[in-house]
């Protein structure tokens, strides 16, 4: 199952996204919001985050105007690692190093085309693991107070 919201800037981008998950057999929980209306972002990243965090969700994907504020916002959950991505390397490699666990995309940022490749890598990368579980055990430590 995957997470997904956007606020009034990626509510656009986030159609074609779930037009995306439904061809491809992925299904979804969408937290939201349904319309072009302003709304503030953080506490759909909140809701998405939480899905996640908590094994609700496998992966979340979270769509502002830039990505930006949505993963600043995710990352403030326990246990979430949000990439902001706009190139297929990033998000590939988000996967592979980072075992990120939510896309966050800018629909003012990328075209539907590159989105919905993006959310294709993103959904169908595995992390390599290795030296790279070192390391986001150190992310974890920060959450801790460890490190
Ligand atoms: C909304 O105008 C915009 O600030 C928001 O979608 C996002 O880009 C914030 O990071």
């Amino acid at each position: 199952m995957i997470a997904i919201g956007c606020d009034h800037g990626g509510f656009e981008l986030k159609k074609e996204v779930l037009a995306f998950l439904e061809a491809n057999g992925f299904e979804y929980k969408d937290f939201g919001t349904n319309s072009t209306d302003s709304v503030n972002y953080a506490p759909i990243a909140a809701k998405v985050a939480r899905a996640v965090a908590g094994g609700e969700c496998e992966k979340g994907i979270l769509i502002c105007g830039t990505g930006i504020g949505m993963s600043l916002a995710a990352n403030k959950v326990r246990g979430i690692r949000a990439a902001c991505c706009s190139d297929h390397f990033s998000a590939k490699y988000t996967r592979l190093h980072n075992d990120s666990n939510i896309l966050c995309m800018g629909g003012r940022v990328v075209g539907a085309g590159v989105a919905c490749e993006l959310v294709d890598l993103f959904l169908n990368t595995e992390f390599e693991g290795g030296r790279h579980a070192v390391r986001i055990e150190e992310i974890a430590k920060i959450e801790e107070g460890l490190l």
